[in-house]
């Protein structure tokens, strides 16, 4: 069966692992039903690539920041670099930033650079996408403080951490982990987390969902992911992909979304 409505709210088409046929790749997505993505900056030189990509197609989006894993090396202006580039029309948030403990990174430099990426996103008025591995307590703690509109990718929290972002306010996405065996947490919060904050993602070219699990991800595969979220809901995977365009589309304050809210409020 083939679906429509795909949105993949967190990808990264820059990786070298697309390097060998990137645009055939692209230029067939809308014929496989993707309708979004937006591609996700690590640091400045992906920043850029991105605002490439979604000047070359409509269906493209970018978010810029900097990755907790692409600290070395960052520039004492980095702040302002971000401001100007998230000035272009087709960047709908910042990002990915946040904190990774998985890795040896140092702590202090990773919560200040996330704090300023919030920071820059309240200021500019943009929605935030977060990444967090191992560091839910911290997270937690500088979202709490901040209260961005903020949207945690691959989320691993339990359903507790899932509970508290929704109270404020934000919105979460789940990828291939959804399908993987060993996924309980995934499972979980596939079943409990309110519908109108559910988005999908890829993280392509990371984390294909099963069958593919191993294999260079892309966003058309979210159709496994949405198959398996619909159902543990019990309900029609195009419908799920459905609601989860309204909401990337909600999320990242696209035109036609603002729109129709503004209009069933007058
Ligand atoms: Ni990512």
């Amino acid at each position: 069966m083939d679906f429509c409505n795909i949105f993949d709210a967190h990808a990264h088409y820059d990786d070298k692992w697309f390097d060998d046929d990137r645009f055939e790749l692209l230029d067939g997505m809308q014929s496989r039903g993707v309708c979004g993505i937006v591609n996700n900056a690590v640091d400045l030189r992906t920043a850029k690539i991105c605002i490439d990509y979604a000047e070359k197609y409509d269906f493209m989006y970018a978010a810029v920041g900097f990755h907790p894993e692409n600290l070395t090396d960052l520039p004492d202006d980095y702040l302002e670099s971000l401001a100007r580039l998230a000035g272009h029309k087709k960047v709908v948030a910042i990002g990915e930033t946040g904190l990774d403990y998985h890795w040896d990174i140092p702590k202090d430099l990773q919560k200040r650079v996330f704090e300023e990426q919030i920071r820059l996103a309240l200021d500019l008025k943009k929605p935030l996408v977060v990444h967090d591995r191992e560091a839910h307590g911290d997270t937690m703690d500088l979202l709490k403080r901040y209260k961005p509109k903020a949207l945690i990718h691959c989320f691993s929290g339990s359903v507790e951490m899932m509970r508290e972002c929704v109270k404020l306010g934000m919105y979460i996405s789940l990828g291939g982990a959804v399908t993987f065996k060993n996924a309980r947490r995934a499972v979980e919060i596939a079943e409990e987390v309110p519908i109108d904050r559910l988005l999908l993602e890829t993280d392509a070219p990371y984390m294909a969902p099963v069958p593919f699990r191993g294999k260079r991800c892309d966003s058309s595969m979210i159709v496994c992911t949405a198959e398996k979220t619909a159902a543990l809901r019990k309900m029609k995977t195009q419908e799920l992909l459905d609601i989860t365009r309204q909401n990337a589309e909600a999320f990242y304050n696209f035109q036609p979304a603002a729109q129709s809210i503004h209009s069933a409020n007058t």
